[in-house]
């Protein structure tokens, strides 16, 4: 098969989350995030696992940092623990917090591996929690206040920041659905948390902007390829309003355009909270790129009888241990979409990868279903370059297992396995192949 090349520049990356790898969630003067409070609740997670030891990672970094540069990793992207810099989301500085950081940071550079930096990963301080979280409109302030003051801390040696991982899944997993953290479930309280986000998100900019920082800034968004389940006119309109809800344009419609999608102001306006237009100029603000999470694929049919009037089915493709359907063909078509709708100056892929339920053997882990996953997304990407996307980058989920949110520790989506009973880190035959199309900047 041919080679595809990618460009000279392309920043092969691998990504993590904080509350999903560091452990030790209140060592040195840390406040509780709400993750640590859900992950505490009984009911929340599978066999009610929590973040307490994860990969330990607040620990191991150095390690981790040497695996990096190993398989030859030009960036990292990872997230800030909000609560470890402000214990109480607001006020009081934890300068142990912004040291671990720095030695994050600075580690990297030494090994000349590119920081960036996911600002908010859903880790929100549970003091923030105790005064309505998300759902309180202050919460763009507060948000804009943590994101100034790293810039000021760290600004200097990091250049790529992302305000938010998914605003989405935090909005609506969070608070419609209730199985994230906050676990509140209102639907009105979950497009409240969406508007307040791209407050939020306005704000960081702002100050990103204001401080001068030489850098770039952009928001990340969570992505499902929905396809129309036949060409039928309402299976059609069904298919755009699952892509305009659940998709980048909720949220870029906004911050690109000053107003939320055609058809979410169709027919879920009602939820959307009072006098939202007045805030829709000071949402729209130029951004420097476009992060896009993509996993799966489905297909979208109308009706009428489901609350949200459609219904989501599969396309009876192989699944990954999520259940969710391969589809690297939705892979292009977001990225084509993206690029086609909104016409981002940049955009990077900041996760893509699959969760399989690997086995160590004679310790190796020969996940060759991971490695056909990305070697099929990543000739997508290669496809939408090609097609005109202005892609600088990808960055594959995860560098490392780690707490699958809900999930716990039953889903695998490394590319090093973790050995939780003894934190030792093993590369799986996919982290070997990726390492080999990083070497070549192509895939085969
Ligand atoms: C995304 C999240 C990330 C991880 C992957 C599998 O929605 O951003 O933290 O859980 O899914």
């Amino acid at each position: 098969m041919a080679e595809k090349k990618f460009p000279k520049d392309f920043v092969w990356g691998s990504a993590t989350a904080s509350y999903q790898v560091e452990g030790s969630p209140l060592a040195d003067g840390a406040g509780p995030s709400i993750w640590h409070r859900f992950s505490h609740t009984p009911g929340t997670t599978h066999e009610g696992e929590t973040g307490d030891v994860a990969c330990d990672h607040y620990n191991r970094y150095k390690e981790d940092i040497k695996l990096m540069k190993s398989l030859g990793l030009k960036g990292y992207r990872f997230s800030i623990s909000w609560s470890r810099i402000f214990p109480n989301g607001k006020g009081k500085i934890n300068e142990k917090g912004v040291d671990f950081y720095n030695r994050v940071i600075d580690e990297l550079l030494k090994n000349e591996i590119t920081p960036f930096v996911t600002i908010y990963h859903w880790d929100l301080p549970a003091a923030l929690q105790d005064i309505g979280g998300w759902t309180n409109r202050d919460i763009a302030n507060w948000f804009g206040d943590y994101a100034d003051y790293l810039f000021q801390r760290f600004g200097d040696r990091v250049k790529h920041w992302i305000t938010l991982n998914e605003p989405w899944v935090m909005a609506f997993i969070g608070h419609m659905y209730g199985e994230h953290a906050p676990g509140m479930r209102d639907i009105y309280a979950a497009f409240a948390v969406a508007h307040n986000e791209l407050r939020a998100h306005s704000k960081a900019v702002e100050a990103f902007r204001s401080e001068g920082i030489k850098g770039k800034i952009g928001i990340t968004l969570s992505n499902g390829s929905h396809d129309p389940a036949t060409d039928s006119t309402q299976d059609v309109l069904a298919a755009r309003v699952t892509h305009e809800f659940s998709n980048y344009p909720l949220f870029l419609n906004p911050i690109f355009k000053g107003k939320y999608p055609e058809h979410i102001e169709n027919f879920e306006k009602e939820f959307l909270p009072k006098g939202y237009e007045k805030d829709m100029d000071e949402i729209k603000r130029p951004i420097d790129f476009v992060g896009i999470n993509y996993y799966s694929g489905d297909v979208v049919k109308a009706d009428p009888s489901s609350p949200m009037g459609v219904k989501i089915m599969g396309r009876g493709l192989p699944k990954t241990e999520m259940g969710w359907e391969i589809y690297p063909e939705g892979f292009y078509k977001i990225l084509k979409g993206v690029q086609d709708e909104y016409n981002p100056k940049e955009v990077y892929v900041t996760e893509n990868g699959a969760a399989f339920d690997d086995k160590v053997e004679d310790g190796a882990v020969h996940d060759q279903k991971r490695i056909d996953y990305l070697r099929d997304h990543i000739s997508q990407a290669h496809r939408a370059l090609e097609d005109g996307v202005k892609l600088k980058g990808y960055f594959v989920w995860s560098l490392m297992d780690n707490f699958e949110w809900a999930f716990g520790y039953s889903k695998r989506f490394g590319i090093t396995y973790i050995d939780y009973k003894t934190q030792k880190r093993i590369l799986k035959d996919s982290a070997k192949w990726y390492a080999n199309v990083i070497s070549k900047n192509a895939v085969e």
